[in-house]
């Protein structure tokens, strides 16, 4: 990599794969809630990350390269937190709190990805990308204080 031009393709690519191995997450996440609202919240998610995807096809397509990602390992990381929750957790409750924090983490990471996104984006006069950046990082954000305040009505007081 020489310069931003090409951080910004790789990163592209790393958060492109990410969204894709979320699709998949969350639909396990979402079998596996029990909380209604928790399950919704990731059904919802997981409806918004479909859309997100989408959205990355179309920066690809404004910088005219192939939509091809690269693994993200971060990703895999975090995946891989949420599938321990997910066989180790033996109440419904530590399940919930498990899962809501495994995705909080993953709505973190999503968060500080798109705000580089952005910072590059506009640093390389890619506005029409940004754009796209923002709404997506507006659906990250809301879903993550959708979680913190799962977190404090119900899910924490339940596993507590
Ligand atoms: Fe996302």
């Amino acid at each position: 990599m020489k310069d931003l031009n090409d951080l910004f393709l790789h990163m592209l690519k790393d958060v492109y794969h990410a969204e894709k191995q979320l699709v998949r997450a969350l639909k396990q996440m979402s079998k596996k809630a029990t909380t209604p609202e928790l399950k919704q919240a990731f059904e919802t998610h997981r409806e918004e990350t479909i859309g997100q995807i989408e959205r990355l096809d179309q920066v690809f397509e404004i910088l005219e390269r192939a939509a091809r990602g690269v693994p993200c390992e971060a990703m895999q990381g975090l995946v891989a937190e949420a599938k321990e929750v997910m066989e180790e957790a033996e109440e419904d409750s530590v399940m919930d709190a498990g899962l809501l924090a495994a995705a909080q983490a993953v709505e973190h990471y999503e968060i500080a990805r798109y705000g580089t996104l952005i910072a590059w984006g506009r640093q390389l006069g890619l506005n029409d990308a940004v754009k796209l950046f923002e709404a997506t990082l507006a659906e990250e954000k809301k879903t993550d204080q959708l979680l913190t305040q799962l977190a404090e009505k119900a899910v924490n007081q339940k596993a507590a």
